[in-house]
């Protein structure tokens, strides 16, 4: 199955979009197969992206409907890298010192998965609640001691939760509001929601980043718009907010916060107009830079292509670390599948056992990794590369080296 809705108006301001990237037909990204439904015809939809030509926001120009990416069985969990805990902690701990100061402060959490950020809230005693509209991983954040409701954000929600808990402070939202195509709803239900005085903070993929490490495997179903500082402040000013902060965070290969409030309620850091200078001179949306992003990924699928067929023809053992959504993408765009890489270990129980979406690679445990190691491994977990070598020191320390493909494709030690 496939779908192939007509290309949208930029979801930001109406405008018209301008194709540049086009990653074929993919499946959703996070649904991982049963192996008893390997022979079953995935759903898949068209791959590709533009910019508009308008408001130069980046966006999906095809999208999956929300409920079939996001549901009860949704594998993904935060929890699963120590570099992220210390972050979201470093981050909560922000909060609680500065944001959350006030008389019986309040903030909301969109996407709080199973409570990596929040838990540091709930033992703070604050009041919290985490919008989490996936049951299975809902439930794992109340299990934690967090507060929960577990449906999707959008306006009658927001007015729900103002009606029963009062504004908000804070309300914060990481890797999740670049998920949301339905935006014109999410800004309603904040305004709702926000207390005249408070903070809207995201922080999600930066497109400069991705066109800095030709990263195209953060384009996935999920990932609907990748941000600039130019793009999310006009957005922001179309719903009525002003963007005061924003700050380039190292996680994820490469992320910006924004911060936006009510205009006049804040000073603008000088983080955004030094931000903004930057993109307009790399011309971050310019299509000669585009095009060039396009090429990379041409480029860098070829490469890897050719590192694995000459592995094969040499004997070599190889496998994948890593079954992340990125690699969904990255595995169809190549048509790598089981010959040329044979599986995938991943830490993630919901993940094991199952096959990788569209290229049916079985995941296994690390265990297994560990127990029978391969000659080469392919960092598919590229954006958690130090976490995971300094953990599998012993594969190279025993002869094994790493592939990896960002920013460029390179085997350790050539
Ligand atoms: N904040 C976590 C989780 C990111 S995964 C982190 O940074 O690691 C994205 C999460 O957003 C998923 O758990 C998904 O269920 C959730 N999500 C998707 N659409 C949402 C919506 N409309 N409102 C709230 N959460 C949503
Ligand atoms: P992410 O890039 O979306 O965060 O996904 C990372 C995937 O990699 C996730 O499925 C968990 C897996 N993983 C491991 O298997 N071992 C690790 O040490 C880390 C940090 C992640
Ligand atoms: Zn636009």
């Amino acid at each position: 199955m496939s779908t192939s809705p007509t290309a949208p108006a930029c979801r930001s301001c109406g405008g018209t979009l301008r194709e540049f990237l086009d990653l074929g037909a993919q499946p959703m990204a996070n649904a991982y197969v049963p192996p008893e439904q390997a022979d079953e015809e995935a759903f898949s939809f068209r791959l590709a992206i533009g910019s508009c030509v308008d408001c130069a926001m980046v966006q999906l120009i095809d999208e999956v409907p929300h409920d079939r990416m996001f549901h009860d069985a949704y594998p993904y969990r935060s929890s699963g890298s120590t570099v992220m805990q210390s972050h979201f902690e470093q981050l909560a701990s922000r909060f609680l010192a500065g944001e959350l100061t006030g008389a019986d402060p309040f903030l909301v959490e969109l996407g709080s998965n199973d409570g990596i950020m929040l838990r540091k809230i709930a033992e703070a005693g604050v009041r919290h609640l985490g919008v989490e509209p996936c049951g299975d991983v809902a439930g794992a954040g109340e299990a934690g001691g967090i507060r929960v409701c577990s449906e999707f954000f959008e306006e009658k929600l927001a007015a729900r939760i103002r009606a029963e808990d009062g504004p908000a402070d804070v309300i914060f939202a990481a890797n999740t509001f670049s998920h949301i195509s339905f935006i014109d709803s999410v800004f309603r239900g904040i305004d709702e929601l926000l207390a005249p005085e408070g903070v809207f903070v995201f922080e999600d993929p930066y497109f400069g980043d991705l066109v800095a490490k030709t990263s195209f495997d953060q384009i996935y179903d999920e990932h609907i718009f990748f941000f600039t500082v130019s793009s999310v402040r006009a957005m922001a000013r179309r719903y009525g907010f002003e963007l005061v902060d924003v700050e380039r965070l190292p996680v994820h290969g490469g992320e910006i916060r924004c911060t936006l409030a009510r205009p006049g309620t804040r000073p603008v850091s000088p983080a955004v107009t030094g931000l903004l200078a930057e993109e307009e001179a790399a011309g971050l949306t310019s299509p000669e830079v585009l095009a060039g992003f396009a090429a990379g990924v041409d480029r860098v699928c070829r490469e890897l292509v050719t590192v694995l067929e000459e592995a094969k023809a040499q004997g070599l053992t190889v496998a994948g670390y890593g079954a992340t959504a990125k690699s969904a993408t990255l595995l169809n765009r190549c048509g790598i599948g089981p010959g040329l890489l044979p599986y995938v270990c991943d830490s993630t129980p919901a993940k094991q056992g199952r096959l990788t979406p569209g290229t049916g690679i079985p995941i296994r445990t690390p265990e297994a990794f560990r127990a029978d190691p391969p000659d080469l491994a392919l960092l598919l977990a590229w954006n958690h590369a130090e976490e995971i070598k300094r953990k599998e020191s012993g594969f190279t320390a025993g002869g094994g080296r790493w592939i990896e493909y960002v920013p460029r494709v390179r085997i350790q030690g050539t």
